[in-house]
């Protein structure tokens, strides 16, 4: 069939018009930004601050919905989902998490959720904000409920998703905006300051739709005892721990929804015993009680919940034994009772049926007794066992589990001879600190990841470390011999070893300290402290540029700090106390260092000046040497004892270890204060100390060195010093321990010295001191040793009376009311094992438990935080 021209010219036509009309298509699909939605981006990213360029895509230029973080929806091109998380790495010093390059600023949550109308999901995770604005605080007609149209309020049916956790900064004074996110089902607030927000249950009811909960570490501290009843309708999953909430199991949460399956309430300080109400939370597959106050038995009717897949009790007050009815929970993969004073016997009944089982707890304070079959075979293959047991020989069926991941065994005493070994060294997490355990490491090649032998009756030689260990403790073992098998082995040349923490201080171990450091290079802590080691400090320690720990006290080390370790840049404790080391104090320590230990030591000449500019130092003690000269002046220029800013962290670092988890250890140090030597450990980080006592120091106190307003300890005792004390003492407000005792020092105590209300200990004994002691002051409640060996010095507590004094003391002591604010610096001084008196005991006793508890709180929060770089609630 012939077709016409103009028929073709139709085809053309159509063709061409067909071409032009998908290439507008084309065209319009290439620029799909909704314009509404782009402003309301763009003017929410005002109130950011953006250091590291997140948001350099956000631009007029390009379409919206090409920008980093923003997703359209595929037919109508709206906006929808909003993802500007914040990835950071573990620091390995928690005192420096770095957060420099997240996002900052304030968030603009109502202008972004009413203004980019159709946004489900909103993820600002692990920023660091400062600020929300959702106009309810500010705008009074935001405040009216019935008035809530207004575009400057939060409202919003679309948002879904709402996830504004992990930023530490963020304070949010009120929730009252929330319910008017009318569709929400997901809300992480973890970490944020909620503690304004007394409401905050009443408006998380109100969200029908709402089916996960997380408000961890929130500083929420009400539990709404007083209401029966909450409104959820959709809760699945209840995330409230680490809060502090003091208080017994709410009876609104056992009239939650039956859809609730995991529910986590740990470290809230709840008290009293676990109420039978929670079996109506039938569903439940995870309950999460660790580190409370609970008490009572475990009781028996937790064997009902049939889909419970996790229970944790850790950390509690539970007694009696564990019940038998736990052994009909055959869904059961996590089952933690651990560090409870439980008793009683475990047999090999309970686990029959317990098949799915990967994670075992089961340590008890006053050790449980074990009932096994010595042929038994356990139906489950477990990832995670912790426990302990009653000796001498070690469990056979453990044997049976080829693909343990991590034991953990306390309190135990067992022979380690056989296949024991072997069957470790398979094991990545081993921590086996704190038994009996008798062995012979002579030969062993260990092989775990993370290793803690420490505290054990270990002998034989040191033993080999593979490439595979990042974390190894043998300390306080009675291994001996030389260092070098352990670091020295031929096979180590080239190969890449991992390892970042070695602790083999307190042993027997003698030699030097051999020149193989080359091959340990990512080495972050070394603790070799407490053994008989001889010889110069080697001087390839100077190749671990990331070593920021390290104690060779108590050895029997000579010769001087070789310079070369000034390429350790990131050294933060540098102990060598109690040695015999010579030359000059080391004037190249890095300026971000933290402890100077160099007591005991045969140190000469000056003081270096450079001291002076190191200025994180909280901790200088260079007594007990040969430093002679006079006190430097600029010493009032270290800027870290100059405030009381005590480290909101511990000393601790972190390390990762294995499958994401990480170490965290506290540096401890040997110190003198208030007379007595004491071991700071977790408490290290409270310390402001300077200790120069018995030296030949000469000259004046310069009057520079009060301004360091910081220092909690000041030592200069046993020097020449010559002078008055200066009236300027009084400035030192937070001075505990004060000693300037035999030295030459003249004149009067200056009477502000009375003005320092924390002082506990103070010896100003043996010196040329003359006139009254001032009087009327807390001065007059230290004993006559303070002051004794002064022959001019008159006035109580000395018996000497003073020429001049004519009017009787009649006024006590006062009991000020400052007490208490010291008392736990006290106690934490008691605490460290000197227990003088029935005070002192009272006080251990008391804050002990405290102690343990708040440290408990601090390793949680710590592992609320590291746990978020890979969980996904
Ligand atoms: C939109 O398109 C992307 C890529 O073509 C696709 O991965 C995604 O699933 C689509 N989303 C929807 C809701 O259709
Ligand atoms: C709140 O709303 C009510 C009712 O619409 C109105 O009468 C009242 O003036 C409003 N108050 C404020 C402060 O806007
Ligand atoms: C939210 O805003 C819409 C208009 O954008 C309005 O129709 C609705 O009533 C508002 N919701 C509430 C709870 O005020
Ligand atoms: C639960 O909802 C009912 C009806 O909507 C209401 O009367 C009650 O006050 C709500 N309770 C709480 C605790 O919000
Ligand atoms: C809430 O739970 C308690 C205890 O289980 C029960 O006595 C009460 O009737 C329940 N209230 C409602 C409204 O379900
Ligand atoms: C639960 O365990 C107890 C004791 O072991 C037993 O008597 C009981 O029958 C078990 N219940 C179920 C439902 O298995
Ligand atoms: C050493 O550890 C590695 C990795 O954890 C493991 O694959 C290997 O089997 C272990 N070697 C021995 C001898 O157990
Ligand atoms: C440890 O074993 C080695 C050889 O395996 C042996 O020479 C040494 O005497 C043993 N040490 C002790 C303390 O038993
Ligand atoms: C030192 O630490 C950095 C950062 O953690 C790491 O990248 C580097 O490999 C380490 N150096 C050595 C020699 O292990
Ligand atoms: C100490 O600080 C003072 C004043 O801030 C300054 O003049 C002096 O140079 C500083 N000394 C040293 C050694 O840094």
């Amino acid at each position: 069939m012939n077709t016409s021209p103009s028929q073709h010219a139709i085809t053309f036509a159509l063709l061409l018009c067909a071409l032009i009309v998908f290439n507008i298509g084309l065209c319009s699909s290439n620029i799909r930004c909704n314009q509404r939605d782009k402003h309301a981006l763009l003017k929410f990213k005002k109130g950011i601050i953006d250091p590291s360029g997140v948001l350099s895509s956000w631009s007029t230029e390009q379409d919206c919905c090409q920008w980093r973080g923003v997703n359209c929806d595929n037919i109508t091109s709206r906006v929808i989902e909003l993802h500007l998380t914040c990835s950071t790495t573990l620091p390995s010093y928690i005192d420096k998490e770095d957060k420099s390059h997240c996002l900052t600023g304030s968030i603009y949550l109502s202008l972004l959720i009413v203004e980019v109308k159709f946004l489900n999901y909103l993820n600002l995770r692990n920023n660091d904000f400062l600020a929300i604005q959702t106009d309810y605080v500010h705008s009074q007609i935001c405040h009216n409920l019935s008035s809530i149209t207004s575009p400057h309020c939060v409202n919003s049916s679309s948002l879904r998703y709402l996830d504004l956790s992990l930023n530490w900064n963020l304070v949010i004074y009120s929730l009252q905006w929330l319910p008017h996110i009318s569709s929400l089902e997901y809300l992480n607030l973890r970490g944020i300051d909620l503690h304004r927000e007394t409401n905050w249950l009443q408006l998380v009811t109100k969200l029908p739709s709402l089916s996960v909960l997380n408000m961890r570490s929130c500083q929420l501290e009400d539990l709404s005892l007083s209401i029966q009843y909450a409104n959820f309708t959709a809760l699945e999953v209840l995330h409230l721990s680490a809060n502090e909430f003091n208080s017994e199991f709410p009876k609104w949460l056992f009239n939650l929804s039956c859809s609730i399956s995991v529910l986590d309430l740990s470290s809230c300080s709840l008290i009293g015993r676990l109420p039978k109400a929670l079996l109506n939370l039938r569903k439940l597959e995870d309950l999460v009680l660790e580190d409370n106050n609970l008490n009572g038995n475990i009781p028996n009717w937790l064997g009902k919940f049939e889909h419970l897949q996790t229970l944790i009790l850790g950390v509690n007050m539970f007694s009696g034994s564990i019940p038998t009815n736990l052994g009909n929970l055959s869904s059961l993969i996590t089952l933690d009772t651990a560090s409870n004073p439980m008793t009683g016997v475990v047999s090999e009944k309970i686990f029959a049926k317990l098949s799915k089982l990967k994670e075992l707890d089961i340590y008890s304070y006053s050790p449980l007794i074990f009932y096994f079959d010595s042929h038994w075979v356990p139906p489950f293959q477990l990832k995670e066992l912790g426990f302990n047991f009653v000796g001498p020989k070690f469990p056979s069926w453990l044997y049976t589990q080829k693909f343990i991941e991590s034991l953990t065994i306390h309190e135990s005493s067992f022979k380690a001879q056989g296949k024991f070994w072997n069957f470790v060294s398979r094991i990545p997490e081993l921590v086996l600190g704190d038994n009996l355990i008798d062995g012979n490491l002579s030969n062993v090649l260990l092989n775990s990841t993370y290793i803690d032998l420490s505290s054990n009756g270990l002998k034989g030689c040191l033993p080999r470390l593979s490439p595979n260990v990042a974390i190894a403790s043998l300390a306080n073992n009675s291994l001996s011999g030389g260092m070098s098998p352990l670091l020295c082995d031929d096979k180590m040349l080239n190969r890449k070893n991992k390892l970042l923490f070695l602790d083999i201080s307190d042993n027997h171990l003698s030699g030097e300290l051999t020149n193989c450091w080359k091959n340990w290079k990512s080495l972050v802590a070394i603790h070799l402290g407490g053994n008989n080691l001889k010889g110069k400090i080697p001087s390839s320690l100077s190749l671990l540029s990331n070593l920021t720990t390290l104690h060779l006290h108590e050895n029997k080390l000579y010769g001087e700090i070789p310079s070369s370790l000034q390429n350790c840049h990131s050294l933060l404790i540098f102990n060598v106390r109690n040695n015999h080391l010579s030359g000059s104090i080391p004037n190249w320590i890095p300026h971000s260092a933290k402890a100077l230990q160099l007591r005991s030591n045969n140190f000469s000449g000056k003081i270096p000046p450079q001291i002076c500019q190191m200025s994180s130092l909280i901790i200088l003690d260079i007594a007990n040497n040969s430093i002679s000269g006079h006190i430097p002046t600029c010493l009032g220029n270290i800027t870290s004892l100059i405030f009381n800013n005590a480290s909101r962290y511990y000393l601790s670092f972190s390390f990762p270890s294995f499958h994401n988890r990480y170490f965290i250890y506290n540096d401890a140090l040997e110190l003198v204060t208030k007379g007595q030597v004491r071991e700071y450990a977790k408490n290290l980080h409270f310390v402001a100390l300077i200790d120069m006592s018995s030296n030949n120091l000469s000259g004046t106190i310069p009057p520079q060195m009060f301004s360091l307003t910081g220092l909690n300890t000041l030592n200069l005792s046993h020097n020449k010093l010559t002078g008055q004390i200066p009236n300027e003492i009084g400035n030192m407000k937070n001075l505990e321990s004060l000693d300037f005792s035999t030295n030459q020092l003249s004149g009067e105590i200056p009477q502000s010295l009375s003005s320092l209300s924390f002082l506990e200990y103070l010896n100003l004994s043996y010196n040329n001191l003359k006139g009254k002691i001032p009087s009327g002051t807390q001065l007059m409640g230290f004993d006559a040793f303070s002051y004794m060996g002064n022959p001019y010095l008159c006035g109580p507590p000395l018996t000497k009376i003073c020429f001049q004094d004519d009017k009787p003391i009649n006024k006590l002591i006062n009991e000020d009311g400052d007490k208490s604010e010291f008392f736990p610096w006290f106690c934490i001084g008691i605490e460290s094992g000197f227990l003088t008196s029935f005070l002192g005991v009272l006080c251990a006793i008391f804050f002990n438990r405290k102690l343990r508890h708040a440290f408990f709180k601090f390793l949680y929060d710590m592992r609320d935080r590291f746990i978020s770089w890979w969980s996904s609630i």
